[in-house]
């Protein structure tokens, strides 16, 4: 099948791979021409494990990229995939996704024969038939139901397992109300569906796009579920890891995202509990739970540095924060925990040095001032103490670098270090 995808973010250019790799012939529409050029050439544009060896294989042959919406018209089904950011106040921004819209329906004027839209990107429910359906026909001058078709189809792709994710989904879920948008989709998954057998979803287009906000929300208030029944533990002595051992072994509940401690971050769960909490709001319904999730999670960096404050006034002090992307696997800083950690250790005076093996030069955007290592252990050597905001292997694996500290004060948020002779530990809730 021949496929059109706008927008080459993580998303899109998972997808694009990942559908030439089915065998599809797919074209990658970007404004940025680096972006394009880099996967013409064969080259991922995004630190993502598994792109490179798709996009080496497919770029420039069974996928290509281009700035030129025209080369839709080859296509027979378009995914947007684009990025719907948050405004100020939490609520969803489709200028991006919408601007888009609008530039496909330009250039579905000069299309013979049926074409189907799919929504990829998370958008509030109603967004593809009241917002961006509207858009597409009046710039198609297309009938909505006659040779134009919109359907949604969400994605559940976590970063740094984007294709792996994406190759073996648990489930996939088609938004569709025309039998033409229902069975083009069905064709675009059927290899993968052939290979590894999904549950598949078919339903309608806002269920498809709440199911995105349900699946995102309630895994995000999963953990601060976690964490919030971990913060008790922690004031009885309890460790919240061998009561979620135990817990997760109960089917209902399930063992995954139940590892409590700082939190989440990233550009998903905070962007997508924060717009659904808005929509909610418009709708004149109050988000409780979301709320306390969100509120739960502002909580656990705040916790940290309170366990640190028992310890060691830092005032002065050479504090050690090792990690600084939101999880491993990622450059990615996006909301990550570690931003009101420094934050927290700015305002008390202490001389933050910090290490990641990745995400260094883009924290040094947002903090330029503080220091930064170039190893977990020129991190530590003299410092008075070592917060550990994401769970890297090569962290995870840190022993006797600590015995460099002036002080070996360890709050650990992620539940990575073994607590050993020679260093003073506490874990956020363990
Ligand atoms: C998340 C969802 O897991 C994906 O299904 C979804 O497609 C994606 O958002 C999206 O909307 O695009 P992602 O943000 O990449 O994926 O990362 P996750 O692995 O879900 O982790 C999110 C945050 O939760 C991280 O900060 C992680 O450290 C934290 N977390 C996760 C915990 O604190 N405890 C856990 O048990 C699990």
């Amino acid at each position: 099948m021949r496929i059109s995808i706008i927008g080459s973010g993580y998303v899109g250019t998972t997808i694009a791979a990942c559908f030439a790799d089915m065998g599809h012939e797919v074209v990658n529409v970007d404004i940025d021409e680096e972006i394009v050029a880099a996967i013409n050439s064969g080259k991922s544009p995004i630190h993502e494990p598994g792109l490179d060896d798709l996009i080496a294989t497919h770029g420039g042959d069974m996928l290509t990229a281009t700035t030129d919406y025209d080369d839709v018209l080859d296509t027979e089904i378009t995914f947007l995939a684009l990025p719907t950011p948050s405004r100020e106040d939490g609520s969803i921004d489709t200028s991006i996704i919408e601007a888009a819209a609008e530039s496909l329906g330009g250039t579905l004027q000069d299309k013979d024969g049926d074409h189907v839209v799919v929504t990829k990107s998370t958008v509030i429910p109603t967004t593809t038939t009241e917002t961006l359906a509207p858009i597409i026909e009046a710039a198609s001058g297309k009938t909505l139901g006659d040779n134009l078709h919109v359907a949604m189809n969400p994605e559940f792709l976590r970063e740094g397992t984007a294709v792996e994710d994406f190759l073996d989904p648990d489930k996939v879920v088609f938004g569709a109300e025309s039998d033409t948008a229902l069975d083009t989709l069905h064709g675009v998954f059927e290899p993968l569906i052939e290979q590894t057998d999904p549950a598949i979803v078919d339903t309608g287009i806002e269920e498809a796009e709440m199911i995105k906000y349900a699946n995102n929300g309630f895994l995000a208030a999963k953990v601060s579920l976690i964490n919030d029944i971990g913060n008790i533990c922690k004031e009885y002595g309890v460790d919240a890891y061998e009561v979620a051992d135990a817990i997760g072994l109960d089917n209902r509940i399930s063992a995954r995202f139940l590892r409590s401690g700082l939190g989440w971050g990233g550009s998903c769960f905070p962007k997508d509990t924060a717009a659904i909490k808005s929509a909610a709001r418009e709708q004149g319904y109050e988000p409780r739970m979301l709320d306390a999730a969100t509120e739960i999670n502002d909580r656990q960096p705040v916790r940290l540095l309170s366990l640190l404050d028992n310890h060691v006034d830092v005032a002065g002090e050479r504090v050690a924060v090792l990690g600084l992307s939101f999880k491993p696997g990622t450059d990615d800083i996006r909301n990550s925990r570690a931003i009101p950690v420094i934050e927290g250790l700015n305002k008390r005076g202490a001389t933050v040095v910090a290490y990641d093996p990745v995400a260094t030069e883009n924290m040094r955007e947002r903090f330029p001032d503080i220091k930064y290592a170039d190893s977990p252990k020129a991190a530590l050597d003299d410092a008075s103490a070592a917060l550990v905001i994401t769970d890297w292997p090569e962290i995870a694996d840190l022993d006797d670098e600590f015995d460099t500290m002036s002080t070996p004060v360890v709050i650990d948020g992620r539940h990575a270090i073994d607590r050993r002779d020679g260093i003073v530990y506490e874990g956020l809730t363990w």
